[in-house]
């Protein structure tokens, strides 16, 4: 018996098999949800190619898969579309995706970031849950589950996350409206504050290498988290484990966030 039996949800955000997208798809996995997924679409295939990998090695050979661009209102509508037609409904959706320009991404830099890099960072990392979850509501008539992923640098000044700290400010409070508004439909939407992986995404980021040393010398655990523990917070999010908890961000920081000094 496992903790998701019987409940099918879709998830952005696999690039490869160390996403945090990838990591929270196996671990609902191994709690009995079934997942389906998109990838970032790329004229020479090769998103596809590294997604449908990593997603083989989460045991599926011909997965339920498809493009999506979620800067694009007709790419998110034909997934949405598509989800209806080949299930009816879902229960979950996992938003693991963000990007910004990396040129603005350099410690110290912050203040040039211009109007477009700011609008496109915010577009993607953020508008992008609302564009699912107005989609995603047509399709949970029993209610269901809404997780985005979010970082510190959304909190707080952390040098080198710049533009994308603003980005993870719009998607905590995001949520926090969308909760209030998709709650009287029983539709609950949450973020996890994941501490530094080593992804593609945060590769991108000017500060990540000293990130992990930090997090070792200072975090409350005085370690790194691993993609499996939160993977298996997003199981007790997605889970009726939490079934009263809704518009929350949940730290899997290694107790990184509570320290002052
Ligand atoms: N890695 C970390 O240290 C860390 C820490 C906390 C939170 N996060 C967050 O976790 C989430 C997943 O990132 P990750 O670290 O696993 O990196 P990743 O590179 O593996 O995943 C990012 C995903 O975003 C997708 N993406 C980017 N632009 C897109 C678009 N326009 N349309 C569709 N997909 C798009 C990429 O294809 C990729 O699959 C992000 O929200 C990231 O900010 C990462």
């Amino acid at each position: 018996m496992g903790l998701l039996d019987g409940k099918r949800g879709i998830v952005f955000g696999i690039a490869n098999d160390r996403s945090y997208a990838w990591f929270i798809a196996k671990q609902l996995m191994a709690q009995g949800a079934e997942c389906v997924f998109t990838h970032l679409p790329d004229e020479k295939g090769k998103m596809e190619r590294r997604c449908r990998s990593a997603i083989k090695d989460l045991g599926i050979e011909d997965p339920w898969l498809m493009p999506c661009n979620v800067s694009s209102d007709e790419s998110l509508d034909e997934v949405f579309g598509k989800l209806k037609e080949d299930f009816g409904k879902i229960d979950f959706v996992i938003h693991a995706v963000a990007y910004a320009d990396r040129k603005y991404l350099k410690m110290g830099n912050f203040y040039k970031t211009s109007r477009e890099a700011w609008a496109l960072a915010l577009d993607i990392s953020a508008y992008s849950l609302l564009a699912m979850a107005q989609r995603a509501e047509a399709i949970m008539p029993d209610g269901g589950s809404i997780l985005a992923m979010s970082y510190f640098g959304g909190e707080k000044v952390i040098p080198g996350y710049n533009v994308m700290g603003v980005a993870k400010a719009a998607l905590e409070h995001t949520t926090r409206y969308l909760a209030y508004d998709l709650g009287q439909q029983n539709i609950r939407v949450n973020t996890i504050s994941g501490g530094p992986l080593r992804t593609l995404a945060a590769s991108a980021v000017g500060s990540i290498g000293d990130m992990f040393e930090h997090m070792e010398r200072k975090a409350s655990l005085r370690r790194n988290i691993t993609g499996e523990e939160v993977g298996n917070t997003a199981v007790y999010l997605i889970s009726d484990l939490s079934t009263g908890v809704t518009g929350e961000n949940i730290y899997v920081d290694a107790g990184y966030n509570i320290i002052g000094l």
